[in-house]
């Protein structure tokens, strides 16, 4: 069994999660709190939180809080996770210290980095369970890197235990200690009656005049505590967002890491380091993703859909077999099944496209119903709109909803043709199978099965361009000028 603080061999251990997210982020010269920053779509902390609460419940993770702490507690309080409140900032050491009276009740602490948001939930249960079978007072996650410089260097007391002296931070290395690349991946686990014990020999003398967490291995080693490092085969997962090129590297890693869970559920993404998807995003089996694309938030794409080249896509559900064509933005859009969009659709919030429609060349829609079947090809904009089946609106066709003040209605219903370049000015109806004219203005509903004209009367005055012409011709004669004279004189 397991050494486990306080719990009995019946009793499995109470086991907490406290996430380090107190700190300002200083490196990244940013007025926003480091862990707000955001990777793969989603702040930082956001993250970690979602790692750990799936390894534990979020009754029993968390959040210690300090820099800007409104703002990131409103970040992620949704998940349900606590906060603890570190006011003043000394450091990752001083950060568990305010978190004692929350932790007391726990056995074993599992401590998270809020900027390392690579870490997955299998490497998190790995390092309990390893701490678990090695009755570790302190069990450290460690790596491998090719650089690892910032980070603090793992000091083994012998080649082939996986036992700790201690950890040294960048600052104090010495030039040999540099040379080390096993490096503290800033996760760990703690016994919380030994780190409680303990964590008051802590000391401040240091370069950043800090209480540095990382001094207890050395600590509870010299106290005769067990201190045990795991090394993780995957190095990627503990990377940490310290400065703004470390952000973009960790962005990086996180969109290829989708792209290949994509890929692996039968997605085609032909260059998959030109796409940016979104951790949440749901594309089914047999869609093919062009170069250049964003699909970010929740959206979900349905299977045997085809998204060209730089196309956005945000917090959209689009149906199977749809043809998202060239740079398309879509935003809040629904999309039915083997609908038509593009090049150049704006799908802003509440567009609702029926089965099978087509929205073509630079049609912008929002807050509408495009029935099954219906066609809005080119140029146009239709807003606070309900549009049957089959219906045909032209090019250039303008719903007018807003007078300023409100916004109002356009009905079109199912069959309805609308002709090219007509202003609809809403509250207005235009009836089952009706047509309107082109170049129409119309302002009052129409019935079913009729012809609208809301335009004037075209008026022809025959031989007028002719009579025009001639008479110009006589107005612009040029006076002639005598042979040899230049136009300087
Ligand atoms: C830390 C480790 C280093 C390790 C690296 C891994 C220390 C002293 N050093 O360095 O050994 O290699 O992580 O990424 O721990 N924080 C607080 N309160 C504070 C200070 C920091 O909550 O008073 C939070 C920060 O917001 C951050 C985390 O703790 O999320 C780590 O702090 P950071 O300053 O980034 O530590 P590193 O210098 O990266
Ligand atoms: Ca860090």
């Amino acid at each position: 069994m397991a050494k486990s603080g306080n719990s009995s061999a019946s009793n499995p251990p109470r086991v907490a999660v406290a996430i380090l997210a107190a700190g300002k982020g200083t490196r990244l010269k940013s007025k926003l709190p480091k862990v707000l920053h955001e990777v793969g779509g989603k702040p930082l902390l956001a993250h970690v939180v979602a790692a750990a609460t799936r390894v534990l419940p979020a009754s029993d993770v968390f959040a210690i809080i300090g820099y800007e702490a409104g703002r990131v507690r409103g970040t992620v309080a949704h998940t349900g996770v606590n906060f603890v409140l570190q006011s003043e900032q000394k450091g990752t050491g001083h950060a568990l210290k305010v978190a004692r009276e929350a932790l007391s009740p726990y056995d074993h602490v599992i401590v998270l980095s809020g900027d390392a948001p690579l870490i997955t939930p299998q490497t998190i249960a790995r390092l309990l369970n390893f701490h678990l079978d090695q009755h570790a007072a302190m069990t450290l996650l460690s790596a491998e890197l090719d650089n690892p410089t910032g980070y603090g260097r793992v000091i083994r007391t012998g080649r082939r235990n996986n036992e700790v002296r201690a950890i040294v931070e960048e600052k104090s290395a010495s030039a040999a200690q540099r040379k080390i690349r096993e490096i503290n991946a800033g996760f760990y686990v703690f016994d919380v009656a030994e780190l409680f014990v303990y964590i008051k020999e802590l000391s401040a003398v240091n370069p950043h005049s800090e209480y540095y967490l990382t001094d207890m291995a050395g600590i509870l080693c010299k106290a005769k505590q067990r201190v045990v490092v795991w090394k993780t085969e995957d190095a990627r997962e503990v990377l940490g967002a310290n400065t703004h090129a470390e952000l973009a590297i960790i962005d990086h890693q996180m969109r290829a890491r989708k792209c290949y869970e994509l890929m692996a559920e039968g997605v085609s993404i032909f260059y998959p380091g030109s796409c940016v998807i979104d951790g949440d995003v749901a594309i089914g089996a047999d869609t093919v993703i062009e170069p250049y694309v964003q699909i970010l938030g929740k959206s979900r794409i349905g299977s045997g859909c085809r998204v060209r080249s730089y196309s956005v896509i945000r917090d959209s559900e689009i149906g199977d077999g749809v043809l998202v064509r060239n740079g398309c933005i879509l935003e809040g859009a629904r999309v039915a099944a083997d609908a038509a969009l593009g090049p150049y659709s704006h799908l802003r919030p509440d567009s609702h496209i029926g089965e099978g429609a087509h929205v073509g060349n630079f049609v912008e829609t929002k807050k509408v119903k495009l029935g099954k079947g219906s066609k809005a090809n080119h140029l146009t904009y239709l807003g606070d709109a309900e549009i049957g089946e089959g219906v045909n609106v032209g090019a250039g066709t303008i719903t007018c909803n807003y007078d300023g003040v409100h916004k109002h209605t356009t009905t079109i219903e199912d069959g309805a043709f609308i002709g090219s370049d007509t202003t609809l000015v809403a509250p207005v109806r235009v009836g089952k199978g009706s047509y309107v004219g082109a170049a129409s203005c119309i302002t009052h509903d129409v019935p079913e099965d009729s012809l609208a004209l809301g335009r004037a009367p075209q008026v022809v005055k025959e031989g007028w361009a002719r009579n025009r012409r001639a008479s110009r011709k006589e107005m612009i004669q040029p006076k002639k000028l005598p042979r040899g004279t230049s136009f300087e004189e």
